[in-house]
C-alpha cells in the first residue's frame, strides 16, 4: 500500500537553532514513508548537529554550502529546487526567516529557497522574545503573504531557560503537514461534518453496549477532507486515535449525544458524512449502581435509537449526504435500501468480516452506490486512500454529474 509520500522529493532545510537534533527524526518518518529526502544545512545548524548524522539518515550526500561538491553546489541547489514536491524549513531561526522575507540569498539553503516553486513549509522555532519580537512577526507576515505555510512553534520550556512560545512542533505534525501539501486545496470554502467511531450506551455506572469500530474510516475521511481546504468538524465516539490536526473536534460517548452534537453542527455543513457505527438501541433504564450478579438470567430492555442520518435525509436541503453501510451480507440490497430510505446522495458499503476491510483494519474494501443508480467498486485500499476517492466523487457529483459508467 503506497503512502502519499512515496518517490515524493522532499528537501529539509536545516537551520542553526538548538531543535536542529529533532529534524533526524523528521527525516526518518519522512523515509519511512517512501519519500526521497535531500538536506540543506546552515553553517550554524553544522554546530549542533554533523552533516555526517543528515547523509547516514537520508543516505544522501548533504549540502551545507553553497559552492559544495565536485559538480558546482550552486548548480546543484537549482536542481534540487525544480524538483523537489515539497520543501520544508524545520527549525528556521529568525535569521533564515529574516533573509527569507527579504530575499537575501547568501548562503546554500537562503539561495535555493529563491529558486523553490513547491509548497515551502516555515517551522520557526527560537527564544520566545525574539519570536514574538516585532521584527520576525513582521518576517512571518511577509512569508505568509508571499504563499509560504507557516507553522506556529508549541509553547512551552524552552533550551534557553524560559518558558513561552518556541517549541519546534512535533516531527509527526510536521510530517502530516507535509503531507497536506501534496493535495489540491478543491474543498476549499466547503464546510465538511463527519461523524466517527462507535457509541456507548450506558447499562450502570461501569457497563455499557457499544460495537467494534476503530474510527480509522471517519477519521481518514476528516483528515482527507482538511488536507484538501475544507472546514472540518469532527464528531467522534470514543476511539484510541490521536485527534486529527487542522479539524474541529467535538467528542461525544452516546448516540444521544451524538444526534445533538450532529444536529447542531448540520445545518451549516454542505458535506455530511457520516461514518460512523450508530448504536441502534439504548437500555430503557440506566442503573444509579452497578448491577449486581445475582440473578441466573438477566434480561435488558432496549429503547430503539434515533435514526441520525435519516432524520438529517429529510431535513436536506441543498446539502450532499453520504452515509456508510457495513453489512455482513446483501451488500447491494441493504445498501442500497438505505440510500433510499435515507435520502442519501451517495453510500459507501462494505462487507465486514474479512481481514482486509472493515472495523479496525488499515483498509477497506468498499463499493460506492450513488444516488442516480451508478455503483463502483473499488479495489482492497487504505482508509486515506478510500477517503480522498470518496471525495473526488462527492465533488463531481456536486458538480453535476459523474463521466457515464462511473
Ligand atoms: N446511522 C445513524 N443513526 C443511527 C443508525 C445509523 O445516523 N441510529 C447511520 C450510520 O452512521 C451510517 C448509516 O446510518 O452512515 C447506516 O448505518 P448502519 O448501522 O449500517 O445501518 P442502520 O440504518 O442502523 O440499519 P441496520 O442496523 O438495520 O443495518
Amino acid at each position: 500500500m503506497k503512502s502519499f509520500l512515496n518517490e515524493k522529493q522532499i528537501v529539509i532545510g536545516v537551520s542553526g537553532g538548538i531543535a536542529a537534533y529533532k529534524s533526524s527524526e523528521l527525516i526518518r518518518i519522512l523515509k519511512k514513508q517512501g519519500a526521497d529526502i535531500k538536506i540543506i544545512m546552515t553553517e550554524n545548524a553544522g554546530k549542533f548537529v554533523g552533516a555526517l548524522t543528515f547523509k547516514a539518515l537520508s543516505g544522501q550526500d548533504v549540502c551545507a554550502g553553497l559552492f559544495d561538491g565536485k559538480d558546482g553546489g550552486s548548480i546543484r541547489h537549482i536542481e534540487w529546487a525544480e524538483e523537489a514536491d515539497a520543501v520544508v524549513i524545520a527549525p528556521a531561526t529568525a535569521n533564515i526567516i529574516g533573509k527569507l522575507a527579504n530575499g537575501i540569498a547568501d548562503d546554500a539553503l537562503s539561495t535555493f529557497m529563491l529558486a523553490v516553486t513547491s509548497p515551502v513549509i516555515i517551522c520557526p522555532s527560537m527564544n520566545t522574545h525574539m519570536y514574538e519580537s516585532r521584527p520576525v512577526q513582521r518576517n512571518l507576515n511577509t512569508l505568509e503573504a508571499d504563499g509560504y505555510i507557516i507553522i506556529e512553534p508549541e509553547e512551552g520550556e524552552l533550551a534557553c531557560g524560559t518558558t513561552g512560545a518556541g517549541r519546534l512542533p512535533e516531527p509527526h505534525y510536521i510530517a502530516d503537514r507535509l503531507i497536506s501539501t501534496m493535495f489540491p486545496s478543491d474543498l476549499k470554502g466547503k464546510k465538511v461534518l463527519v461523524s466517527a467511531g462507535p457509541t456507548r450506551e450506558p447499562i450502570d455506572p461501569v457497563r455499557y453496549i457499544s460495537n467494534h469500530s476503530s474510527g480509522k474510516m471517519g477519521y481518514a475521511v476528516a483528515r482527507a477532507g482538511e488536507y484538501r481546504g475544507a472546514d472540518v468538524t469532527l464528531i467522534s465516539g470514543p476511539t484510541s486515535l490521536p485527534p486529527v490536526a487542522g479539524v474541529k473536534m467535538v467528542s461525544i460517548e452516546s448516540a444521544c449525544e451524538m444526534a445533538d452534537a450532529v444536529f447542531d453542527q448540520a445545518e451549516n455543513a454542505d458535506i455530511i458524512i457520516k461514518v460512523a457505527a450508530v448504536a441502534d438501541y439504548h437500555p430503557k433504564s440506566i442503573s444509579e449502581h452497578k448491577i449486581k450478579k445475582e440473578e441466573d438470567v438477566l434480561s435488558l430492555t432496549l429503547d430503539k435509537n434515533l435514526d441520525i442520518l435519516k432524520e438529517l435525509g429529510s431535513r436536506k436541503k441543498d446539502q450532499f449526504l453520504v452515509g456508510f453501510a457495513a453489512e455482513t451480507r446483501d451488500l447491494d440490497q441493504n445498501a442500497l435500501k438505505k440510500m433510499k430510505e435515507k435520502n442519501l446522495d451517495m453510500i459507501a458499503g462494505n462487507l465486514v468480516g474479512g481481514s482486509s476491510s472493515g472495523f479496525g483494519s488499515d483498509t477497506n474494501q468498499v463499493t460506492l452506490y450513488f444516488s442516480d443508480g451508478a455503483k463502483e467498486n473499488l479495489p482492497v485500499l487504505t482508509k486515506d486512500e478510500v477517503a480522498h476517492i470518496l471525495f473526488d466523487r462527492i465533488l463531481v457529483s456536486m458538480d453535476g454529474g459523474r463521466p457515464a459508467g462511473k
